[in-house]
């Protein structure tokens, strides 16, 4: 296989494998709306040779928001003003799969922040199904506001991430993750499911590395979490992990050897992201068993980054992690750039 084959998610059909991750921009209205310079970074990814756009993630509640700016779906001027990004990627014939998080005990909103509300291991069932609802109706909406499918957000030590991470959750009941249980997956996926109807496309991203696990352990649960997914009806699992900031400039492939753990499992198509950055990054990925391949601080540093690396280009971006704080500053988003 190689990376400019076209390639399909569910029903999404894309001209080649180049998948933009989900990346928050920071760029989002006081009132949680998209703003205009978050429709002109969709344009510009839009007119490149990028295959799939995963937006930056929308949280499906007000208290489920990692600060006061994160765009949502939840009031009708917020939903109208996420139609400009499909609209715009559309524009252009590219597919956009929007992505849905709760931030969980991630928040930095002062108001949340530092209180147990989200803490997996002491919440009710009325609040574990409440959020599960709120992910269903903001699938809908995305699906109304005409995004080709969602992405549920299961990593970065979000809410749901807690809830799939045993050295988190300690739970014995349903929502725990008890070999026999349904575990968070079973309940979520088939409320959503039970909303959107058959055949809307939902991705997942998920931990490929959990803190304090063996690597056989590891394995084990990914294996696991994989095949739950999948047969949940998710149609791509997209590997990323918890300890992003940690790998430096000389890493590439951080999750490569997690591959052949989710493809010997499933059967859906599996993206692989972080740490590549050129051509000889993705042979790689492809021939580790990656059926596409993710990107986001490259699209940071140049949003016209797909056309650089079908032309053979190594990204310029040199993986120095200032992005992640960038956004404080209220700047540019990329150090480098003017
Ligand atoms: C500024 C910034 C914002 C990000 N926002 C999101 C996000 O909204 N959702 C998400 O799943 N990952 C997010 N990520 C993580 C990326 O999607 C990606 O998994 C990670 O940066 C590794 O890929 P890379 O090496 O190509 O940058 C973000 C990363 C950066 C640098
Ligand atoms: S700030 Fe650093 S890591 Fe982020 S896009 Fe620019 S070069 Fe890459």
């Amino acid at each position: 296989m190689e990376v400019t084959q076209r390639g399909t998610i569910g029903r999404i059909i894309t001209d080649n494998r180049i998948v933009r991750s989900a990346t928050n921009d920071y760029r989002g209205g006081e009132d949680k709306t998209v703003s205009m310079e978050q429709v002109g970074i969709y344009k510009e990814l839009a007119r490149s040779n990028v295959g799939l756009i995963i937006t930056g993630n929308f949280a499906i509640s007000e208290d489920g928001a990692i600060d006061s700016n994160q765009n949502a779906l939840l009031t009708s001027k917020q939903r109208e003003s996420a139609r400009m990004i499909s609209d715009a990627c559309h524009e252009y014939k590219k597919p956009v799969v929007l992505q849905l998080s709760h931030a969980g005990l991630k928040t930095r909103i002062p108001k949340y922040q530092g209180s147990d509300l989200y803490d997996v291991n002491k919440m009710t069932h009325d609040e574990i199904k409440k959020v599960i609802n709120m992910f269903a109706i903001c699938t809908l909406e995305a699906k109304m506001l005409g995004f080709d499918g969602v992405q549920i957000h299961l990593s970065h030590g979000y809410l749901l991430s807690d809830f799939l991470n045993p050295s988190v959750n300690k739970r014995s009941d349903e929502f725990g993750l008890l070999e026999d249980g349904d575990w968070i997956i079973n309940p979520l996926f088939s409320k959503i499911r039970y909303l959107v109807g058959d055949g809307y496309p939902i991705l997942v991203k998920i931990t490929s590395y959990i803190d304090k696990l063996s690597k056989e352990k590891n394995d084990k649960f990914l294996e696991n979490l994989s095949k739950r997914v999948e047969k949940a009806g998710v149609s791509s699992i997209e590997l990323s992990g918890l300890n992003l900031p940690s790998f430096g400039k000389n890493d590439h492939l951080y999750y490569g050897d997690c591959i052949n753990v989710v493809k010997k499992e499933t059967n859906i198509p599996l993206i692989l992201t972080g740490g590549l950055r050129n051509m000889e990054d993705v042979n790689k990925a492809i021939s580790l068993g990656a059926d596409f391949v993710g990107f986001s601080r490259p699209f940071i540093r140049n949003p016209l980054f797909a056309n650089d690396l079908l032309a053979a280009k190594e990204s310029e971006c040199i993986s120095c992690n200032a992005c992640y704080s960038l956004k404080e500053k209220g700047s540019k988003r990329c150090g480098f750039l003017k």
